[in-house]
């Protein structure tokens, strides 16, 4: 009798592990870790971060997936869509899907709408 119980209480306490366990979220599925360094790539502005409008979801969405936010003024309008090409490549790499053509072009207005001004 006593030794069923102990029994019982040990399975619960492997139960409970598993449970836990299961609980933690798959850290590595987006590579979340895999650029630890470039976390500290040049901080967004606070707009980017409050702005609520689709393409600014979109690009807050699909771009901080292997990285930090990526700061739109980094680059100017034209340079941008050789940029997002080749971050394309890099979700198809990581097996991470790439933005639909809507949520593409979504990404690109925000992009080239908040870019850097080409230096003269
Ligand atoms: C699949 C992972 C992944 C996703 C998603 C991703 N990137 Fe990147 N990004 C990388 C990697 C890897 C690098 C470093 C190598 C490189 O520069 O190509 C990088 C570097 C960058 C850089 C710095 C490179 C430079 O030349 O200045 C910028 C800017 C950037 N990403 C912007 C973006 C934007 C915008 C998006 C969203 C459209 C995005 N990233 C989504 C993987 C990703």
């Amino acid at each position: 009798m006593k030794n069923n119980r102990i029994l019982l209480i040990g399975l619960a306490v492997i139960l409970l592990i598993v449970i836990g366990l299961l609980a933690i979220p798959d850290m590595g599925r987006h590579h979340a870790n895999m650029m630890g360094s470039m976390a500290s790539m040049d901080p967004a502005s606070t707009t980017v971060m409050e702005d609520d409008s689709p393409e600014a979801k979109a690009f807050r969405q699909t771009c901080t997936q292997c990285h930090g936010l990526p700061s739109p003024g980094q680059y100017t309008a034209n340079e941008w869509p050789l940029i997002f090409e080749r971050m394309k490549q890099h979700m198809i790499e990581s097996r991470i899907a790439p933005p639909d053509e809507k949520a593409a072009a979504l990404i690109l207005e925000f992009l080239s709408k908040h870019a850097g001004q080409p230096s003269t």
